[in-house]
């Protein structure tokens, strides 16, 4: 699915008095991997949830392959977007609320799409069984014993198995241990075909799998980047308010240097590999010499 925002704003009823999303514009194409980041406020939140046309702009407008969220909100036929995008709030466990782990896997499928038993554990076996764990286990336990890791990839599993075009996450890692983040964005890695559009704080831990990535401050858009150009855009970022991880402060320094780096040293462990690699090709003796 293609969606075109254009000229986006929102403002909450109230005295508060500012909008919170303010003239925001840009388009996503299918399979695009997008983190957002911006400091506490700046409307990452009211940003997504326009995204999934549970909030409707004030001005400007959204287009789903063309077609515009207030006319399918006159319409009443928003439900057919919806469908279409997986969104995951933040903590969703807090929002937990059934008997069994697999009644709340299962439950926005069975409410949303008309499917036999027969499909939905099938697919409920496809998609745990990625995630390591055992779908049948899940009819014996409470979603409330499982290990907060599991939670979360539990959250994740019941959005993904209506097979979203669009997947979009609110702070998927946020109070995570370091394995479950990376266990977590090793899942997200995998969806290679799905538009994953991810608000974070831990932009480190989603670059290796971005393709871009949008910079909110104070309601606005204030910086719409491909992947590689974020060592070079340091400064920005800082001026949004965002302390940029460490790894793209090595790289852009590598980048000054002369060194050539590879597509996909966008994670510490990566570019170490690369310097490794560099300094042995320094070290090799030059046939002929
Ligand atoms: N339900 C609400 N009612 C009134 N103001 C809100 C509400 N939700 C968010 N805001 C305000 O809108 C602005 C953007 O909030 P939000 O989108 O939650 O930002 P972020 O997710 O980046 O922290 C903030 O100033 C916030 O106080
Ligand atoms: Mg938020």
């Amino acid at each position: 699915m293609k969606i075109t925002c254009s000229g986006l704003s929102y403002r909450y009823e109230g005295p508060a008095g500012g909008p919170a999303i303010d003239g925001v514009s840009f388009g996503v194409c299918q399979g695009e991997k997008i983190a957002v980041i911006g400091p506490a406020g700046s409307g990452k939140t009211t940003l997504i949830q326009l995204l999934d046309a549970l909030i409707l702009p004030e001005r400007g407008d959204i287009l789903y392959d063309g077609q515009s969220v207030k006319v399918l909100a006159k319409a009443r036929a928003l439900t057919g977007v919806r469908r279409r995008i997986g969104l995951l709030f933040q903590f969703p466990e807090h929002q937990f609320f059934h008997e069994t782990a697999y009644d709340e896997l299962t439950f926005s499928l069975r409410n949303f799409f008309d499917l036999g038993e027969g499909e939905i554990e099938a697919r409920s076996r496809g998609i745990m069984g990625r995630f390591g764990m055992d779908a049948d286990a899940l009819k014996r336990v409470s979603p409330f014993v499982l290990s907060s890791g599991e939670k979360r990839k539990l959250a994740l599993a019941s959005a993904l198995l209506s097979m979203p075009e669009v997947l979009i996450l609110d702070e998927p890692t946020a109070g995570m241990d370091a394995s479950g983040r990376r266990e977590l964005v090793k899942i997200i890695s995998g969806l290679s075909d799905t538009t994953v559009i991810i608000v974070t704080h831990n932009l480190e831990d989603f670059l290796p799998l971005i393709t871009r990535c949008l910079v909110l401050s104070r309601a606005r858009l204030v910086a719409d980047l491909k992947r590689e150009e974020l060592p070079g855009s340091l400064d920005a970022l800082r001026r949004a308010g965002i302390e940029p991880p460490l790894v793209l402060s090595v790289r852009k320094k590598l980048e000054e240097e002369g060194i050539t780096l590879g597509e996909e040293a966008f994670e510490m462990e990566e570019l170490l590999k690369e310097i490794r690699l560099g300094s042995n090709r320094d070290k090799s003796p030059i046939p002929g010499k």
